[in-house]
């Protein structure tokens, strides 16, 4: 490898191939992130998201491919990217017995930082926890604790976050918090790969979209260039631009439909 660390993408996949026996989830994905932006992984249920998280943060290894982030292959240097990432799960690793800031001040000192109390207090600050930080974990709303776990991911300050579906399962105001989290960790610098299986947080949120389905990236690109594979649909006098939902749909068929049954649909609203 000859290009400098600057230069390269934060994370690299290329032919990244997973079975579970004979269930053949990843069958050669292959993407790019850039640093200090976000990429939105999107896929159904069950689509193989977690699975590239998995072998991206080295907890899972892959049958076959290369993946290297913040430049470290995960087979060869598993240790030097778990120095450069976070992951924060679907399922919350907060303690609830402990309050908020007793559980940063744990992971920092975990983590031999100095100052555990500083870090636990800049943190709470940054994720408008510090009212909420003298309280038992266990009584946060969902919003919160997942706030809180994703300020507890970041003690250390690692350049790359891995978030697996970090609004599953949250009320509408939570998510649009998560969201405003996320965001703001971009703005920060740190590059974030989350997966998601809702349309409207990859749309709110990523700077890139890709498509995981049946195995590969059937599609990768901004929210402009994932639209501008459908024709706007006319209603009326009013253009309508397609929804990212169109454009998912429409690569994926879950409806049943083709390609070209969906030209059809669009045609069908031109008409009416
Ligand atoms: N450890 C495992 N053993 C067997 N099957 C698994 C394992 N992990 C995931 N799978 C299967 O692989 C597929 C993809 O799972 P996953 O990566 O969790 O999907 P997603 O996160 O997109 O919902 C699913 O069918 C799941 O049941
Ligand atoms: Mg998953």
């Amino acid at each position: 490898m000859t290009a400098t660390r600057t230069s390269e993408p934060a994370i690299r996949v290329r032919g990244i191939e997973k079975s579970f026996k004979d269930l053949h989830v990843l069958r050669g994905v292959d993407f790019d992130v850039k640093a200090g932006s976000i990429f939105a992984l999107l896929g159904s249920n069950g689509a193989g998201k977690t699975t590239v998280v998995r072998i991206l943060s080295t907890l899972l290894k892959a049958d076959a491919g290369t993946a290297t982030v913040s430049g470290f292959d995960v087979a060869a240097k598993p240790n030097d990217v778990r120095e450069s990432i976070s992951l924060t799960g679907q399922f919350a690793a907060v303690d609830e017995v402990l309050t908020g800031r007793e559980n940063l001040v744990l992971v920092a000192k975990l983590r031999h930082l100095k100052d555990p109390g500083a870090i636990a207090d800049e943190l709470l600050d940054r994720f408008s926890l510090t009212e909420a930080g003298g309280r038992k974990a266990g009584t946060y709303s969902g919003g919160m604790r997942r706030r809180l776990d994703i300020s507890m991911s970041l003690i250390g300050n690692p350049p790359i976050i891995f978030l697996d579906e970090p609004t599953t399962g949250l009320d509408p105001q939570a998510r649009i918090d998560v969201w405003q989290t996320v965001k703001k960790l971009a703005e920060g610098g740190t590059t974030v790969l989350l997966t998601t299986q809702y349309l409207d947080e990859a749309e709110q949120l990523a700077d890139r979209i890709a498509i995981l389905h049946k195995g590969t990236i059937i599609q990768n690109g901004t929210l402009a260039e994932l639209k501008q594979l459908l024709p706007a649909a006319k209603v009326e006098y009013v253009e309508k631009q397609p929804s990212l939902e169109d454009v998912f749909l429409a690569l994926v068929g879950e409806t049943g439909e083709t390609d070209a049954a969906a030209e059809t649909e669009t045609a069908g609203k031109e008409l009416r």
